[in-house]
């Protein structure tokens, strides 16, 4: 460590003495992007920003991220909002301050490698509509994946931050595979491609203090661009990390606002201005300055937002991250995955089998979307091998990975499971090796052709483009071509109120489900889905003459998206394949329900049965057509994962219940053969 980055304390009079720092930390608030992410489901709307953009434009961050991650798909699908609207608006307030977003490398802002052309007019969208910075990350920090974009980046003027996902396979930074020299190696591969800042992006909150330390001062000797550090508060150890890095020398630190802070977001920033306060790294923000930025979003903001927390526990870390070096998101999809097929007494072994199933996948880190790769395949493991290392059902994604669509892993893949995987896959038997998506047709003409009529401009065609399901249906609101359901709307804060009563009442058990006496409900009616300890309540709230008042309260069966955890998870996306799907499901997929009344299960054959809850992508078959048996019938999507599901018997297809979207319960009869 060298004296320049050593924190040095003087004593002085903070208020009239306080010199400008010989190497202030600079911060990038990350609020308005991961924080409500990471804390709210990503429901922040632009409406709830706008109150403290001046203000917050006035504190001198490096930079704000306002954009990208979950917040395009959310927006469109949930809030009924124009994600680029969104830039321009927020650009209209805060004028001095850089934006910043997270993209997902060629998977854009989405979950899947978009083809070469809508990923060069995604970048140029986005920087024309006011992105600065382009904080860029690959699930594998695979930065082929970054070939197509940053180049863009840089045609448009604009900032490239590369990053290195953090990961680890052993308790402490180390092992065989995530050691320092390989994230040594990977920050050099970031400076070769012209990186402006490298960010060490620790999504789960592993990266424990000392580490980060030995991490930031190797990195600071090995590249010349400024290091950044994201490290999420999950674990609870990232407060000190970020003392560690700081002393390391390191240059950028993420943090929130205290309403958007801790539990699975990031430190606030408030603690962190009095820890530096006269020093020689003092960030020099004015620390009332932040404080009243906090208690306007407390007090204006955030009374819309609370019931959106997950209060379903006392504690506000997850010391499960520390025990298992996964995620805290991807450990609770994996909880609620096994609930819904009622096999919750089966965690230990998922947690038993897990690294053996991303040994077998090559080490992949875990995030967003190898996290759940991993995490569903360990529970198909679990729950339908009859043997270890069996991978009787293996999904979409897991295929996808071992074709080399996600791109390479950081060890080989098993080459059994491998050779199993591919066995009969669309795209091939024998995995690529190239850059993912160069095996990518172009997408944008297409898609483009297909939104005709409805896109006004390319910002609206990339919408679909990115999401054809959700996009579409948004354009449709956007144009008044059909009207937005009620829940997309937002929620006056009198209405939160209102329910927070409400909400108060049903905790005392002073009302129960009233669902049988609520009756219909009126024109100015509307529900809400809440959650009290743990549970999902419907909430219909009815606007008589102006005055919110409660309708009736149903405790819901289904349970609402679980809120993301550590900015890892994004709630609900489409079903999607990794790459463009085959050409031949798609064709039969909109002829494939002719019988919607639900009838299968009276018709005489084998039944298809749905091995878990989920939702039908598509069929692969029509009613009449002749199958073997082991061939595609159904794709059936179950948290966030692809199931092939394969004809039981030889025959013909007899009758089919569902179609594509629909979701289906366990045991569902998909279709009956015969
Ligand atoms: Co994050």
């Amino acid at each position: 460590m060298s004296d320049h980055n050593a924190v040095k304390t003087t004593k002085m009079n903070y208020d009239k003495d306080r010199p400008k720092a010989a190497n202030p930390v600079k911060i990038e608030d990350i609020s308005l992007r991961d924080g409500h992410q990471s804390l709210f489901a990503t429901r922040g709307r632009t409406e709830d920003m706008i109150p403290v953009a001046e203000m917050m434009d006035e504190v001198g961050f490096w930079a704000m991220e306002v954009w990208g991650g979950a917040t395009f798909d959310t927006m469109h699908r949930f809030l009924n909002e124009d994600p680029w609207e969104r830039l321009r608006t927020l650009k209209r307030y805060i004028k001095k301050t850089p934006f910043s977003m997270l993209l997902r490398g060629q998977n854009l802002v989405g979950y899947r490698n978009y083809a070469d052309d809508v990923a060069k007019a995604f970048v140029d969208r986005a920087a024309a509509n006011g992105m600065d910075v382009f904080r860029t990350f690959d699930a594998l920090n695979d930065y082929r994946n970054f070939e197509t974009v940053v180049p863009k980046i840089k045609e448009n003027g604009k900032h490239f931050q590369g990053c290195i996902c953090y990961t680890m396979t052993e308790p402490r930074m180390g092992g065989d595979v995530y050691g320092i020299d390989y994230y040594i190696k990977k920050a050099k591969e970031l400076e070769d491609m012209g990186a402006d800042s490298i960010c060490v992006k620790d999504m789960a909150g592993l990266i424990a203090p000392y580490d980060a330390f030995d991490l930031i001062t190797a990195l600071k000797k090995a590249v010349k661009a400024p290091i950044h550090l994201h490290s999420h508060f999950t674990s609870g150890m990232s407060s000190m990390t970020h003392l560690k890095a700081i002393e390391a020398g390191v240059d950028i630190i993420d943090t929130c606002m205290t309403p958007y802070a801790y539990r699975t977001s990031h430190p606030a920033i408030e603690p962190l201005v009095m820890t530096l306060l006269g020093t020689n790294r003092d960030i020099g923000f004015d620390i009332n300055k932040l404080a009243e930025i906090s208690e306007k979003l407390e007090t204006e903001v955030m009374p819309k937002y609370k019931h959106l927390l997950d209060d379903s526990k006392v504690s506000t870390i997850d010391i499960n991250v520390l025990l298992h070096q996964t995620p805290g998101g991807m450990l609770s999809n994996l909880v609620n995955q096994l609930k819904e097929m009622d096999a919750l007494d089966r965690i230990g072994e998922v947690y038993r089998l897990l690294p053996k199933v991303r040994k077998d996948l090559g080490q992949v880190p875990l995030v967003t979307p190898t996290s759940q790769i991993v995490g569903t395949q360990t529970v198909n493991n679990v729950l339908f091998d009859e043997t270890e290392g069996e991978y009787k059902m293996i999904t979409g994604q897991v295929k996808d990975l071992c074709y080399g669509l996600y791109g390479k892993t950081s060890t080989p893949i098993n080459p059994e499971v491998q050779k199993k995987a591919l066995k009969g896959y669309a795209r091939g038997e024998e995995p690529i090796t190239c850059r993912p998506a160069q095996v990518l047709e172009p997408e944008l003409d297409k898609a483009t052709e297909e939104i005709k009529g409805l896109a006004v401009d390319l910002d609206d065609t990339l919408v679909y483009a990115l999401y054809p399901v959700t996009g579409q249906k948004y354009l449709r609101w956007k144009y008044g071509k059909e009207e937005a359901p009620k829940e997309v709307m937002p929620r006056s804060m009198e209405e939160a109120k209102a329910e927070e009563a409400l909400l108060a009442k049903v905790k005392k058990g002073l009302i129960r489900d009233t669902t049988q006496d609520a009756g219909e409900l009126g024109e100015g009616s509307r529900t809400f889905k809440v959650k009290v300890d743990g549970e999902f309540y419907e909430v219909g709230v009815e606007e008589a003459g102006g005055t919110p008042v409660i309708d009736y309260v149903q405790q819901l069966v289904a349970q609402m998206p679980a809120a993301p955890a550590g900015g890892m998870v994004a709630p609900m996306p489409q079903a999607q394949p990794a790459a463009a799907p085959p050409p031949a499901p798609k064709a039969a997929a909109p002829k494939a329900a002719p019988a919607p009344a639900k009838e299968a299960a009276s018709v005489e054959g084998t039944p298809l049965l749905a091995p878990m809850p989920g939702m039908v992508v598509s069929y692969a078959k029509n009613v009449g057509d002749t199958v073997e048996k082991g061939d595609t019938v159904v794709i059936l999507e179950a948290m966030k994962m692809e199931n092939a599901l394969p004809a039981p018997v030889d025959g013909t297809i007899k009758a089919i219940d569902f179609t594509s979207g629909d979701n289906v319960p366990k045991n569902a009869v998909l279709c009956v053969i015969g």
